[in-house]
């Protein structure tokens, strides 16, 4: 075992990735701070990363898309000085079509995926700038680049979180501080019952176990990058298309419209 690293602070750590991610991070040498609502299953998961690495792990009990306990995750992750990793994990799916869709609902995927993501990466972000060093990991999706084959609010959730971790990493460049976005594709989890979704009906080479999706997104972390897909074979793919939308950038903001838009002015 490695010596402590500090700690770090994982949402969503009862289960799935966030619950595997605590494991390896205090094997890494992290102390943890095991973030989700279920008390009991954090306790659990709590003492069984005590026994296997010796780490200190607490429990902090919160539902994130209320107000009051999130302010109280920020507020741990703005003031301790002894956090130096946030993995900004915990999500919902959903299978519900977009129109028509029960507007609470909405609200509440939208309140843990994108609200709650935000609150902890600001603080977080304050909080390691000033101390100069700190890791930020946010889960996004592949469907940040695949928003054709889900639902609608989940998936531009995930842009979202892409997005935000670009920005983020621009504006934190130099700062000591490193964002990194994992954008893993389907991984075998509760996710997918909690969102109604029979998992069983995808094809098994579509579906990725959780630890070797977590270990993928470590060694992402390790090689530097700032975006992980750990299912895509060679990462030139997200290279180029990245390349492509930056090759867009000169263009994207002129004084006059395009050619291909003054016709229309010409018959008025
Ligand atoms: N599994 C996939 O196929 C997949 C693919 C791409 C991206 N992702 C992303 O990876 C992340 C983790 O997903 P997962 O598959 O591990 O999901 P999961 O197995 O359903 O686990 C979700 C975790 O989030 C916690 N959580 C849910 N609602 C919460 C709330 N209101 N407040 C605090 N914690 C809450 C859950 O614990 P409690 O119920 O105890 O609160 C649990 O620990 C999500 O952001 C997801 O969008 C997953």
């Amino acid at each position: 075992m490695s010596n402590s690293k500090g700690t770090a602070l994982i949402t969503g750590a009862s289960t799935g990735i966030g619950a595997v991610y605590a494991n390896r991070l205090a094997k890494r040498g992290y102390d943890v701070i095991l973030v989700a609502r279920d008390a009991k299953r954090l306790a659990e998961q709590a003492a069984r990363i005590k026994a296997e690495t010796g780490r200190s792990a607490e429990v902090m009990a919160a539902d994130l898309t209320a107000k009051t306990d999130l302010a109280k995750v920020t507020k741990r992750l703005r003031d301790d000085q002894t956090i130096s990793l946030l993995l900004n994990n915990a999500g919902v799916g959903s299978n519900a079509p977009f129109a028509g869709a029960d507007l609470d609902e909405l609200d509440k995927l939208i309140d843990l995926n994108v609200t709650a993501v935000t609150h902890l990466a600001s603080s977080a972000a304050a909080n390691f700038s000033a101390k100069k060093s700190g890791t930020i990991i946010n889960l996004a999706s592949v469907l940040a680049l695949a928003p054709e084959i889900a639902s609608a609010a989940y998936c531009a959730s995930k842009a979202y979180v892409l997005s935000l971790s670009l920005t983020m990493n621009t504006e934190l460049t130099g700062t000591g501080v490193r964002v990194q976005a994992v954008l893993p594709g389907a991984t075998r989890t509760e996710i997918w019952e909690r969102a109604g979704i029979d998992v069983s009906k995808y094809p098994p080479e579509m579906i990725m176990d959780v630890e070797p999706m977590v270990d993928a997104a470590l060694a992402g972390l390790d090689l530097g990058e700032l975006v992980t897909i750990p299912s895509l074979p060679d990462i030139a793919d997200w290279e180029s298309l990245n390349a492509d939308r930056l090759a867009l950038r000169p263009n994207l903001s002129r004084n006059e419209p395009a050619a291909r838009y003054k016709t229309a002015r010409v018959a008025a």
